[in-house]
């Protein structure tokens, strides 16, 4: 990574022609002492896992699988404030290095159109009242091709080179979004959460949308309002009354 403008994030790659899961290598490097802004790439992933025991699609060569060692001091339940930064991040790296017009649906799933392009999935160490670590996995589908995805997927996820109609460097976007997560992370320890969630509902193709969600109170439909301050989404039901979503999948109706 040669131009790299960060201080402290992605300051030492591990870069990998094969892993099965970028994740599991940082979770193993943590454990032998890496340090804060440590960055894994790997080319492709056999193992790739998304949010919810789902598979993430890694081909060779043709995406951004990586995964940063970060060691915020903050309380295990800021988790998701963590997640909804990175997604800001993302955003704001992707549309400095492409021309594409690209949205975050809650909590943090990149959409061009309507289809997915990039996932994050945040892994934590055990259940102290201080996170230890987090490791956070970002799946970006930069340079493949409607080939390179298998048909159950092509209806619902495309890639910044379908959208924008060009390959983009992937060097370039690694290094942008170290730089905007850089800067929007030390912005958040500093000030908390509130600066953040005003940047994330200005990227949200989420809100005033109608959505549905299934909570293990049953399914739950409404229109998205916004973030609370912990990063729930705060759903208004036809009956008026005010739910809060803490996770899960929403569908955008
Ligand atoms: C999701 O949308 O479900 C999250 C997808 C996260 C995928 C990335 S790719 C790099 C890192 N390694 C993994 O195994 N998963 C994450």
């Amino acid at each position: 990574l040669a131009g790299l403008k960060t201080k402290v994030l992605g300051r030492k790659v591990h870069l990998f022609d094969e892993v099965d899961s970028t994740q599991t290598i940082a979770h193993k490097l943590v454990a032998s002492g890496a340090e804060e802004g440590t960055l894994v790439l790997a080319e492709m992933q056999t193992a790739g896992r998304g949010r919810m025991g789902r598979a993430w699609h890694s081909p060779a060569g043709k995406g951004i699988w990586m995964s940063l060692v970060l060691k915020p001091r903050i309380p295990v339940y800021f988790m998701p404030q963590l997640t909804l930064l990175c997604a800001v991040a993302l955003c704001r790296a992707i549309g400095q290095t492409c021309a594409v017009d690209v949205g975050i649906k809650w909590p943090n799933d990149l959409l061009i159109g309507g289809k997915k392009i990039s996932g994050i999935l945040l892994e934590s160490s055990g259940e102290d009242e201080r996170l230890k670590y987090v490791i956070a996995g970002i799946g970006i589908s930069a340079n493949l091709l409607v080939e390179d995805y298998p048909e159950a997927l092509r209806p619902i996820a495309t890639s910044l080179a379908i959208a924008s109609g060009s390959l983009i460097s992937r060097e370039k976007l690694v290094q942008t979004f170290l730089f905007e997560f850089e800067e929007l992370y030390a912005l958040y320890l500093e000030k908390g959460f509130a600066p953040i969630r005003l940047l994330w509902e200005a990227q949200s193709v989420t809100l005033h949308r109608p959505i549905r969600t299934m909570t293990p109170q049953g399914p739950i439909e409404g229109i998205a309002e916004g973030l609370d301050d912990s990063g729930a989404l705060t759903v208004l039901t036809p009956a008026g009354e005010r739910i809060k979503v803490f996770s899960g999948d929403i569908e955008l109706r």
